[in-house]
């Protein structure tokens, strides 16, 4: 199912003729062994307002460098299985099955009430996407978006991948948003604004004519899975708040062909563009260090998705 290749040079010229994304039915809710330590609002959905320090100690950094590869181990596991016909049903039982034999706990499953392990987005789903019996058919975008939990603290990290045949504005659309992705995590420096970050990607946006998602952002990540560290993806010079030696927060560009408007499925989950076109999303969790920020969400070899994520798969 997932023969990955080399884009081809003569790929579909527009995506105009594939039908929008219905939603599909939900399968039932996945079990997580007692054995594995849950974070908080695992039994009642309520994550509770942000008390943790923006800063994590030592310990609770060696422990998100663990959840960091974990989570990056995940997505490269889900990447290899995605493929025309593969559910989005199948990559949330691949993530779930996955996390749980890693001894973590699918950050996503029960979080304010989300039902599965992890957010499958595609084409014009931004974000939040519910895996469901949709299959991927030939010339989709979808972003698997996994989050651990695992030694008291979360990793996130996302990728979009490309479904067969993919028109080349998708291509293009997926690439760039790579990029500024890439482009705003090596102009950060220790103590630098994090509007630095929607600084570089909103530039790179306009010189490629994308739209910057404002609706969702970043954030801080550590014993909790959204701490209250915002990260715009977007110029807003009010947003001066220093990223200090020690921060661990994300960076997750939403970047559209079209107008960056969202609007929000009747599941109160499902963060659509407005306007129909397609969308893209990328993202680390990141650790501020001497030498500026550094990607958490790797393998230990320093591997990740992102990097197969422009081969596309049939
Ligand atoms: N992983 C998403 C993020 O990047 C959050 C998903 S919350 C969920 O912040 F409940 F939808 F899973
Ligand atoms: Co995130
Ligand atoms: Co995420």
């Amino acid at each position: 199912m997932a023969k990955r290749k080399k884009q081809s040079r003569h790929a579909r010229a527009a995506s105009v003729s594939l039908p929008p994304v219905a939603p599909g039915l939900l399968s039932p809710t996945r079990r997580v062994p007692a054995e594995i330590a849950r974070p908080p609002y695992a039994l009642t959905g309520e994550p509770g307002p942000s008390v943790s320090s923006l800063i994590r100690t030592p310990d609770e950094i060696g422990a998100m460098r663990r959840a960091g590869r974990v989570a990056a181990e995940v997505l490269l596991e889900a990447a290899g299985k995605v493929g025309v016909g593969v559910t989005s049903d199948e990559i949330d039982r691949i993530v779930h099955d996955e996390t749980v034999a890693k001894g973590a706990y699918p950050s996503p499953l029960n979080y304010r009430g989300y039902p599965k392990s992890v957010c499958t987005s595609v084409n014009e789903v931004i974000c939040h996407g519910i895996p469901d019996s949709r299959p991927l058919a030939d010339g989709d975008i979808v972003n698997i978006d996994v989050t651990v939990y695992i030694d008291g603290v979360h990793g996130d990290t996302s990728a979009t991948f490309l479904i067969g045949d993919v028109d080349d504005s998708s291509v293009r659309l997926v690439a760039q948003t790579r990029t500024a992705l890439e482009l705003a995590i090596a102009a950060l420096t220790p103590g630098c604004p994090v509007s630095e970050i929607g600084r570089v990607i909103e530039a790179h946006a306009v010189k490629h004519q994308l739209g910057v998602v404002r609706e969702f952002i970043g954030h801080g990540i550590g014993t909790e899975f959204h701490s209250n560290l915002q990260v715009a993806h977007y110029y807003d010079r009010r947003h001066r708040a220093p990223l200090e030696i020690g921060t661990t927060f994300t960076i997750e560009p939403m970047l559209t062909l079209g107008s960056p408007e969202a609007a929000l499925w009747d599941d109160n989950w499902t963060a659509v563009t407005a306007d129909g076109r397609r969308t893209a999303q990328f993202e680390h969790t990141l650790l501020m260090g001497e030498g500026g920020a550094e990607k958490l969400t790797v393998t230990a070899a320093g591997e990740c998705a992102h990097q197969i994520s422009l081969e596309s798969v049939a």
